[in-house]
């Protein structure tokens, strides 16, 4: 992997300068869901995260296709992109329902993927965009190869399969390597996403380290606070960081806490 540095005739950077945030309905209340997430959008989101779980890759049940399809209408008026996460085994089996359902994107966890290559490029055949997630313990060499292929890569802060966890720190330096090594690669406009234990306390890091999408479920519905005011609040907790101030070497590449991965190595 070359780790030098970008070229005088390198591309303009192409990179989103602001984060966005994508509530996960995850934690939304299902009695009250189009109204929650018609708030959301109304409150200036235009990505939603919806979590496919199946009991067998993560120890939780969530929803199907017919949710996606149900909100797709609602989706449109907004001109917003509905993002499904597959937290499944065989997630080629599924991958033809739910673009048929009505996703624009489709992350797939590289643990469950043995032919990723021919995954990524069913999702893309259908019109979404495909995205590769990656469980918090899973080296980010693991989609080294695919990178070139897909439009964001999903960083899992949590363990999969639960709302309202804490973040597992040590992703806010994988998120850096990863924005870093995208940088180097001239992978300007590959969209870092992170999931899991994103709040005020954590919004920040997550995106000073280089992240683009801040996915947050129990952050944003909840009983505290209602929906914009709460993704107001997570938009405030960014704001006045380096954030819309993108160096030529990236956010990531700015003092973000080291572990013992060199950030100089360019080994993801
Ligand atoms: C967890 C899901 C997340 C979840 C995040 O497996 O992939 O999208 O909804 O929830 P919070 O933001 O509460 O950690
Ligand atoms: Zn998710």
């Amino acid at each position: 992997m070359n780790d030098d540095k970008p070229t005088p005739s390198a591309p303009p950077r192409m990179r989103p300068e602001r984060v966005e945030f994508a509530p996960s309905i995850l934690s939304a209340d299902f009695l009250e869901l189009g109204q929650q997430v018609q708030d959301a959008f109304e409150a200036g989101v235009r990505r939603l995260h919806v979590d496919i779980m199946d009991g067998h890759f993560v120890p939780n049940l969530s929803m199907g296709p017919q949710v996606v399809r149900a909100l797709r209408p609602l989706v449109d008026r907004y001109e917003a992109t509905l993002a499904t996460h597959l937290m499944v085994s065989d997630p080629d089996r599924y991958i033809e329902t739910f673009a048929r359902a009505g996703a624009n994107a489709i992350s797939v966890h590289v643990e469950t993927c043995p032919h990723l290559y021919r995954t990524i490029r069913t999702i893309r055949s259908l019109g979404c965009s495909p995205g590769v997630a990656l469980n918090p313990a899973t080296p980010l060499g693991a989609l080294e190869e695919a990178l070139e292929l897909v439009d964001y890569v999903l960083v899992m802060t949590v363990e999969p399969g639960f709302g309202g966890q804490e973040l597992i720190p040590e992703g806010v330096n994988k998120i850096a390597r990863l924005r870093r090594h995208l940088d180097r690669s001239g992978l300007w406009d590959v969209l870092v996403s992170v999931d899991g234990g994103i709040n005020e306390a954590t919004a920040r890091a997550v995106a000073d380290a280089g992240a683009n999408v801040l996915v947050a479920g129990s952050a944003i519905f909840n009983d505290r606070a209602s929906i914009a005011d709460n993704l107001a609040a997570l938009r405030d907790a960014c704001s006045g960081g380096q954030l819309g101030d993108a160096p030529a070497g990236g956010v990531a590449a700015r003092g973000r806490p080291r572990s013992g991965h060199s950030e100089t190595s360019g080994v993801l």
